[in-house]
């Protein structure tokens, strides 16, 4: 009965969005949830996005039926080349990749953890990095994998703590389920390196284990699509068997309309082909049990502007837009910190990368300064790094100083 059921803790990262909006204070200032503001911290409507919104709604030819299972195929096909690097991509010119539409990033990871706990033997249990976005241990918790902990950022150096992320991936079980974040590391804002990325490639060939990246910041993080997506570029090269979670949520500002994509690619094979095709129809299974069909709104957006040149050439420039005001921002606050001799090192706010930033703070300052300056951060010392404009950035640095000082 009714009466088993316990009372759940509110979502720590809604429940921040919901007593930042509760906040009657004018100054206050949110820094917690990823999503992207303007320099009035407003949301922003990608211009591309506009374009894309009036050319469906013009269309005769649109409709409300169905998606299929696996989604709109014009729009997965394309999510696949674009974080393959495009059509030349030996997953894709070998068809050794399975595609299908999910909501948005988050339903893409369930996916893939409900295909591997039925299908991958090795799926005991998945390691992921320390710290990492909280939803992925509850993700995986719910289809039975219990998630273990790599090191991952280093307090010292506020940077990469490689060699015990190295040793520990040496350490776990061979065939171990490891989840990668492709670029922008969430919550820290810190990436390996290429060449860094290729030693963890030869430890992962080495224990035969399973690589699952997570990407939700192509385009977003650097302005380069295919910048931001040469972690999995490489791993594919190599010939690895992975899967990748895609978001289309912060690259073209869909947050609330849950366009992503899930892929599975196997390793080059005779008989890759009809290992694609088996694993397609178990996807198709899954996905008919549990949603059905897809969404078609987003997907139909992102699909528009990636199967047009020109359309494709300005969502360039929009992601440009918000990456570069982005980085600057991280320039303004470490500046400024700079300036007010806040102690400490700043050096790691212009080296992390993409929507976040790991401050350092602790979780005694950032409630002190919740209360005190109304600036809004999750309680790991992340700072959403789009909450920052020309306008509050003086503000929250000289917050940051106060509560540092005291
Ligand atoms: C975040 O970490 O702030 C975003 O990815 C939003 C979310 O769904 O958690």
């Amino acid at each position: 009965t009714a009466e088993v059921v316990p009372q759940a803790p509110e979502d720590a990262l809604f429940g921040l969005m919901r007593a930042y909006r509760a906040d009657e204070n004018p100054d206050k200032v949110d820094l917690g949830i990823g999503a992207y503001r303007d320099d009035n911290a407003k949301p922003w409507v990608l211009p591309v996005v506009k374009k894309a919104d009036s050319i469906l709604f013009n269309n005769p030819e649109l409709d409300h039926e169905y998606a299929p299972i696996a989604g709109i195929a014009s729009f997965t096909s394309k999510a696949a080349e674009l974080i393959l690097g495009g059509p030349d991509s030996p997953a894709i010119r070998e068809k050794r990749i399975s595609s299908i539409q999910t909501i948005s990033g988050t339903g893409a990871v369930h996916l893939g953890a409900l295909f591997l706990s039925k299908f991958y033997p090795g799926t005991k249990k998945v390691y992921v990095s320390k710290p990492t976005w909280a939803n992925h241990h509850q993700i995986f918790n719910n289809v039975g994998i219990p998630t273990v902990e790599y090191p991952y950022f280093s307090k010292e150096t506020k940077g990469l703590d490689f060699e015990n992320m190295k040793l520990s991936l040496l350490s776990a079980p061979d065939k171990s389920v490891i989840l990668l974040h492709a670029c922008a590391h969430n919550p820290t804002g810190v990436d390996p390196t290429i060449d860094q990325w290729k030693e963890i490639a030869t430890i992962i060939r080495q224990k035969s284990h399973f690589p699952f990246f997570d990407t939700a910041y192509q385009g977003f993080a650097s302005g380069d699509l295919m910048k931001d997506n040469a972690a999995i570029r490489y791993f594919v090269e190599e010939g690895f068997e992975l899967v990748v979670a895609q978001s289309f949520a912060k690259n073209f500002g869909l947050y609330g309309e849950r366009a992503g994509c899930f892929h599975i690619v196997t390793g080059p094979a005779p008989e890759a082909q009809s290992t694609i095709t088996r694993i397609a129809s178990q996807l198709a299974i899954l996905q008919r049990s549990e949603i059905s069909n897809p969404p078609l709104y987003g997907a139909r957006i992102a699909s528009t502007v990636l199967n047009d040149q020109a359309l494709f050439s300005e969502w360039e420039e929009n992601l440009r837009t918000m990456s570069g005001r982005i980085i600057s921002m991280r320039k303004a606050l470490r500046a400024k910190l700079e300036d007010l001799g806040t102690p400490g090192t700043w050096n790691h706010i212009t080296d992390q990368i993409g929507m976040f930033s790991f401050t350092g703070l602790t979780e005694a300052q950032v409630l002190k300064i919740r209360e005190d300056a109304h600036v809004y951060m999750t309680k790991n010392g992340r700072i959403s790094m789009a909450g920052l404009n020309t306008k509050n950035v003086d503000y929250v640095a000289k917050a940051i100083d106060k509560v540092v000082r005291e």
